[in-house]
């Protein structure tokens, strides 16, 4: 007898489970867990013997990155033009550099040891390298004002454990949403106070000086953390300059004593003058004392699982907290990250990171494309839109934001589609918005082919 499990109705199966565990408090990590349901049903897909399409199931839900499938929609050698590739001429190059400069430190007796570092700040070399890349966006950072972190997310959990110690956790979290949210988790994890200011698409998802006003107005007499990513994640927008500059020049009169955390996770990825222009802002408005630059290897290099970043800042005090931090939490940095990080800034051409970029844009505009087709696919069928296409962010090349139809919920829109994204709501955007962040780096969405729809 013929089974009667499709495709579609295994997505209506997970996606139910996945409503009940959300509406239950059963998920912990909705974007992990959500990338997990994808794994989940494309096994069942397998079990039941179902022949698996390109967009049968199609996970943009994490925003990770996977170099094995470059080559399908891009550049042939751009997985190992980025070292990425363990077959590729690159990492051989990567792999004997490190022994290289393992051996250097043998004969002259400098870093990286086998011992501890007691400092616990990085190797140097590392440091150095981020230094100069972030100098080159207008700053004059020095290698004693940096420190390493096994990423951003570990890094800034560091100041905010550091700064909740120092004030008995009477310090606030404050930043805007939607936005990066697993560090708006962290605080809350800490026992930090989290206030979250909506913002909106008009000034790239920035808080506005007048929101923010409000905010410090109530919690005046504690220290505030204010969290920005002017590169946005998951809005997939950049912040509006003039907002921007108008929000830092309230934080500063309001919370001369306050940190502002500026996560620079993208910052590669959107045009240099951009760029620029937004960072002098932190200059001319004199926040650069109270700021704490985070940069990451990362997402700029394809290689999230390296866990490699920087933190730099102007503030000794700062820097004197991480460093107890660190000193305490773990001792020092793997050598071995800190030895790949040097290699990967040394051997990696920008040009080739930029490729990377330029494909997830490839990825992104695809992936609209296929979006307006479903959309007219349904229209012709007299059925609503699944998406608004004019409410689309794309700033970002490894997210897209956009507007899902009134009524359509995130869930439904995989049901109908195949195509898993994140609902905004996860990132603290408000629910009536109902917008879905799509996550470009894994799937070779350039190259879907047109196959026909199954009969579902
Ligand atoms: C804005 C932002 N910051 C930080 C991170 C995590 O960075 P890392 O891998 O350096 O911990 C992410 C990951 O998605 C992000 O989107």
């Amino acid at each position: 007898m013929k089974s009667s499990i499709t495709i579609k109705s295994i997505r209506q199966k997970y996606a139910e489970d996945f409503r009940k565990k959300l509406a239950t408090g059963q998920i912990a990590s909705p974007i992990r867990d959500l990338a997990i349901m994808m794994g989940e049903c494309q096994r069942e897909a397998r079990a039941q013997k179902l022949k698996l399409r390109k967009f049968d199931l199609v996970n943009l839900t994490i925003g990770d990155v996977e170099p094995r499938f470059f080559h399908v929609d891009g550049d042939k050698n751009l997985a190992n033009e980025l070292g990425l590739d363990p077959f590729g001429t690159v990492r051989k190059k990567i792999n004997e550099r490190i022994l290289e400069l393992r051996k250097l430190a043998w004969k002259t007796g400098t870093e990286p040891r086998t011992g501890y570092q007691p400092e616990a700040l990085g190797m140097p070399l590392l440091r150095e390298k981020f230094v100069e890349f972030i100098n080159s966006y207008g700053f004059d950072y020095s290698v004693g004002e940096t420190v390493i972190q096994y990423g951003s997310l570990p890094g800034i959990h560091a100041v905010l454990e550091g700064v909740r110690t120092q004030t008995q956790g009477k310090a606030v979290f404050v930043a805007p949403t939607p936005g990066f949210s697993v560090f708006y988790t962290q605080a809350k994890r800490l026992g930090l106070q989290f206030l979250g200011i909506q913002s909106q698409a008009a000034d790239g998802y920035c808080c506005t000086p007048q929101a923010l006003e409000a905010t410090l107005t109530k919690i005046k007499t504690l220290p505030a953390i204010l969290y920005l990513t002017p590169m946005n994640n998951p809005t997939s927008t950049v912040y509006n300059r003039a907002t921007l500059a108008a929000t830092l020049q309230v934080f500063q009169r309001m919370q001369p004593a306050g940190i502002i955390l500026v996560d620079l996770a993208y910052l590669e990825m959107i045009p240099k003058s951009d760029a620029l222009q937004l960072l002098r802002l932190f200059k001319t408005t004199h926040v650069l004392d109270q700021s704490i630059m985070v940069t990451s290897i990362s997402k700029m290099f394809g290689y999230p699982r390296l866990r490699c970043a920087a933190l730099l800042m102007k503030n000794p005090q700062l820097m004197k907290l991480l460093q107890d931090t660190a000193q305490v939490d773990y001792a020092s940095i793997s050598s071995g990250v800190e030895l790949e990080g040097v290699a990967l800034w040394e051997i990696i051409k920008p040009g080739s990171r930029k490729k990377m970029f330029a494909l997830f844009q490839k990825r992104q505009q695809a992936l609209l494309r296929w979006l307006q087709q479903i959309n007219e696919t349904r229209e012709k069928n007299h059925q609503s839109p699944v998406v608004a296409l004019n409410q689309a962010y794309t700033q970002v090349p490894l997210y897209v934001y956009i507007k899902l139809a009134p009524g359509v919920n995130f869930l439904d829109f995989f049901v109908e589609t195949g195509i898993c994204g994140v609902s905004g709501s996860v990132f603290g955007d408000i629910d009536q918005n109902n917008m879905l962040r799509l996550a470009v780096g894994i799937e070779p969405l350039a190259n879907l082919s047109r196959e026909p729809e199954a009969k579902t």
